[in-house]
Order: C-alpha cells, then sequence, then structure tokens
C-alpha cells in the first residue's frame, strides 16, 4: 500500500516514435529513426526486448507518418521464413524470430504531429487507461546485465508510484536533459521535490538527469489533457511529472547498466562499439579494429 492505494503491476510500455529524428537527416528522411540497426537489430528492437524481459505484456506504439516500417517489423514473415526453412538456415531463422510478437500484443496509435513527447504520450491515453505504464524511449540504449525496466520493475514493485531512471551527467550538459530537484538522495533511490526540463546549468537544481525509462501512474494523463507548452515550446512529459510530485510517490532510481544516447551521431556510434565488441561472433574483429584504427 501506498499513500493509501494498493501497488498495481505494469503490465504496458508505451513507446513513443512519432519524432522526426532530424539529428540523422539524411538518414531519417523516409526510414525512422527507431529502425536504424545497433548491429544487427534495430533500436525499437532493442526496447522491445528489454521491456519483454521486464514482464510488459502490452506493447503500445505512439507512430506517425512513415513509421509503418516499424510495426511491419514486428509482424510475421512467411515468405523469408519459407526460404529460409527450405535451404535450411535455421540460425537466421531464430534470429528473425525474435522480431515476431505474439497477436494481441503490440496496439497503435498516432501522433498525427510531432508536438513533444509529453503530447506523443497523451495519445497512448486510452489505450493505457487506468493503470500504471512503463514508457521507453527507443533512442536510449542501455546495456546492463539486468535489463534498466526490469531493474525499475523491481524496485517499483517495492516502492510503487512512480519511477524514472536517473544518471549523473556533467553540469554543462543539463540543458539537455529533465533535471532532478533532490529531497534526499538514498543513493540507488532519489526523493524528487522538482523537475525542471531542460534548465541552464547555473539554473539546474541538480545534474541528476532522467533517462529514458519511466514507470508512471495514469494520472499523468490529467496533467497533459492541458496541452501546456514547455521547453522549446514542446508539450514535455516532464512539466506533466512534477505535477505528481506531493500528491503521489515519485522516485528517480540509479539503474545498474551504462546508457547511450542513440539519438545523436556520436552516442549511436560509441554504442554501436560497445554492443560490436560483445556480439559472439565479430566481437573479437570490432576489438581489433578499435585498436587499428585508435593508433592510427
Ligand atoms: P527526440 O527528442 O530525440 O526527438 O525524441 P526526435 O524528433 O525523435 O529527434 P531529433 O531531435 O529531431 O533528432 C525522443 C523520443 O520521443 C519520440 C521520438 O520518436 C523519440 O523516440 N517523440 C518525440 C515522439 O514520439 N513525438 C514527439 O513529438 C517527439
Amino acid at each position: 500500500m501506498l499513500f493509501g492505494k494498493p501497488i498495481k503491476p505494469v503490465r504496458k510500455a508505451v513507446f513513443p516514435v512519432a519524432g522526426l529524428g532530424t539529428r540523422f537527416l539524411p538518414a531519417t528522411k523516409v526510414m525512422p529513426k527507431e529502425m536504424l540497426p545497433l548491429v544487427d537489430r534495430p533500436l525499437i528492437q532493442h526496447a522491445v526486448e528489454e521491456a519483454r524481459d521486464a514482464g510488459i505484456e502490452e506493447f503500445i506504439f505512439v507512430t506517425g507518418r512513415h513509421k509503418e516500417m516499424l510495426e511491419e517489423h514486428f509482424d510475421y514473415q512467411p515468405e523469408l521464413a519459407e526460404k529460409l526453412e527450405a535451404v535450411g538456415k535455421k540460425d537466421l531463422l531464430d534470429k528473425m524470430r525474435t522480431a515476431e510478437m505474439p497477436e494481441g500484443s503490440i496496439f497503435l496509435t498516432r501522433q498525427p504531429k510531432a508536438l513533444g513527447l509529453g503530447h506523443a504520450i497523451w495519445c497512448a491515453k486510452k489505450l493505457v487507461g487506468d493503470e500504471p505504464f512503463a514508457i521507453m524511449l527507443p533512442d536510449d540504449v542501455v546495456l546492463a546485465q539486468k535489463g534498466c525496466l526490469a531493474q525499475m520493475v523491481e524496485q517499483y514493485n517495492k516502492v510503487g508510484g512512480n519511477l524514472v531512471a536517473v544518471m549523473d551527467v556533467p553540469r554543462e550538459d543539463t540543458s539537455k536533459y529533465g533535471i532532478l530537484d533532490i529531497k534526499a538522495d538514498h543513493g540507488q533511490l532519489v526523493e524528487i521535490k522538482g523537475l525542471v526540463e531542460k534548465p541552464k546549468p547555473e539554473a539546474a537544481p541538480s545534474t541528476l538527469s532522467i533517462i529514458g525509462r519511466y514507470i508512471l501512474q495514469p494520472e499523468v494523463f490529467h496533467h497533459l489533457d492541458a496541452f501546456e507548452k514547455g521547453a522549446g515550446g514542446e508539450i514535455q512529459i516532464t512539466d506533466a511529472m512534477a505535477k505528481l510530485i506531493g500528491k503521489q510517490a515519485f522516485h528517480g532510481f540509479r539503474y545498474d547498466g551504462t546508457r547511450f544516447d542513440c539519438g545523436s551521431r556520436l552516442g549511436f556510434i560509441e554504442a554501436t562499439l560497445a554492443y560490436g565488441m560483445r556480439d559472439p561472433e565479430i566481437g573479437m574483429h570490432v576489438t581489433n579494429l578499435i585498436k587499428k584504427y585508435g593508433s592510427a
């Protein structure tokens, strides 16, 4: 029980994928940013697998124009499956099948205009209904022994309320993130008294920033209903979350793992190196290539 309410399990996750991905133009002129492959699977699949490993049962995609490829990716591909089977390529067939989702598990809604992350989440309001839910930003990839969302769900099952994954950032970078105003820092768990979206370094209440993993209570939708614009003229999820503080439990969670910002070119290249080095087939070659070009 928490704030007089029992802790409900997290069964649904929202994947906002309607952004424009302008930092990757021209690659993202037609292809969604979330389809860019990190080693052998697109960013969206990394996020879906992390959610599946955390026990999520319903996967809600907030898509937009030119994003049909994202839903296709998780569908069955009978022609290719038959061909691979006919030539005995079972290993490739198994790999392909990692992207098949069971019927009744994927739900789609659209964000007609990219008005901001808060607006994208609001578009999933009816599909989420009256229960807690996770948000996964596919361009934040977390390399961890146990998935970041699975760690969060474990923590959420103890504390309930709202939980956001957080990491320390250099002070000069606070204007890129949602930043915590800390009430009490208990190490892995941080009590929050406020949230500020993209503050200037001199105005930032801390250097603890939110990354793209959230577990929120459905009441956050009441605060998104107004479509209020925030930092950058966009409807921000951070502003709506801030309004829950004091009414519901709200914690930051320092996860174990390394987060890569795959929404930026440099972060994407770093993630490719880190994941490539760990690949069972090509990992050693990637390490050798890093040495080769590192010393050039
Ligand atoms: P970003 O802030 O990275 O924006 O969105 P973006 O438009 O995708 O990329 P840039 O900045 O133009 O390069 C973070 C996540 O939120 C989604 C994006 O698809 C991405 O997964 N998003 C963002 C939406 O779904 N709708 C929006 O209006 C904004």
